[in-house]
């Protein structure tokens, strides 16, 4: 059994992660804002989660969140960096920068404090896993990306280097990198909160769904210590990448 701190626990990937780890006999420490969510994922799964209120934005709670765990839950095996959002879909000129503020804060200040707090104890051990949720939009850029990609361009690279850092020990770091997917909140975030825009998305196509995320993740976890995958990049079927598309006179 391990221990698994998933971030971004209250929808999406990060529910269906505590889902799929629980059933496959592992613990989850389920964070994220919207407690009363957390709540109910502990009430669906026992005893096996512990739900614990942790906004990413806010870097002392995160800068102390592994201290702050009860003593019998403190040592981490796995983390799950998958909170994260995307904020819009406008030109870079007509964007909120509060909106660009937001991402960067979560997506990565969050997601680097909160890496540097689980580190030490996986190093200490040589063991452990980080599971970091990247995206195709950190790979390939698209009109409306730009703070997004940016983001999730710098998940991946910190992903590769903390390998760098790591090389000759047993703790593992992989970036997984999703293209379309359904079963998750992120396009109804992204339009701040138009259901109706999101869902037009994922209409008469067959994404990829938050379970399959979940597949993955749960493979992984299941590999032996001296495996490391770099990275996963996973779309469904009835999307590709086409380099350099080009239109207009
Ligand atoms: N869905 C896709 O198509 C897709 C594709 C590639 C990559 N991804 C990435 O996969 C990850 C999960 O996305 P998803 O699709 O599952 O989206 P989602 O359903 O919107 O879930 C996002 C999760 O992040 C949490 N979160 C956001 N801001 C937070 C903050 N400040 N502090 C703590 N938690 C925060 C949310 O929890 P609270 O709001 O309760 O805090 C929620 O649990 C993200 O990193 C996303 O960029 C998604």
């Amino acid at each position: 059994m391990k221990t698994i701190l998933v971030t971004g626990a209250t929808a999406g990937f990060g529910a269906a992660f505590a889902r799929r780890f629980v059933r496959d006999g592992h613990r989850v420490i389920a964070t994220g804002r919207r407690v009363e969510r957390l709540q109910a994922l502990a009430e669906e799964l026992g005893d096996s989660i512990l739900p614990l209120q942790l906004d990413m934005m806010d870097r002392k709670a995160v800068d102390r969140f592994v201290d702050s765990l009860p003593a019998d839950w403190r040592r981490i095996d796995v983390l799950v960096n998958n909170a994260g959002l995307a904020l819009g879909l406008s030109p870079a000129w007509e964007s909120d920068v509060a909106d660009w503020d937001q991402m960067i804060a979560t997506n990565i200040t969050g997601l680097v404090h909160l890496t540097r707090a689980v580190l030490p104890q996986m190093v200490e051990r040589n063991d452990g896993l980080i599971l970091n949720l990247g995206s195709i939009a950190g790979d390939y850029p698209y009109p409306g990306g730009h703070i997004y990609g940016g983001t999730k361009a710098f998940v991946l690279q910190f992903s590769l280097n903390l390998r760098a850092d790591l090389v000759g020990k047993n703790v593992r770091v992989t970036n997984i990198e999703p293209g379309l997917v359904t079963g998750s909140e992120f396009s109804v975030v992204r339009f701040g909160g138009d259901a109706a825009r999101a869902a037009a998305l994922y209409a008469d196509k067959a994404p990829l769904t938050a379970e399959d995320i979940a597949e993955t993740a749960a493979w992984l976890v299941s590999l032996p210590p001296h495996v490391n995958i770099n990275r996963i990049e996973m779309m469904p079927t009835c999307q590709a990448s086409s380099a350099l598309a080009v239109k207009g006179k």
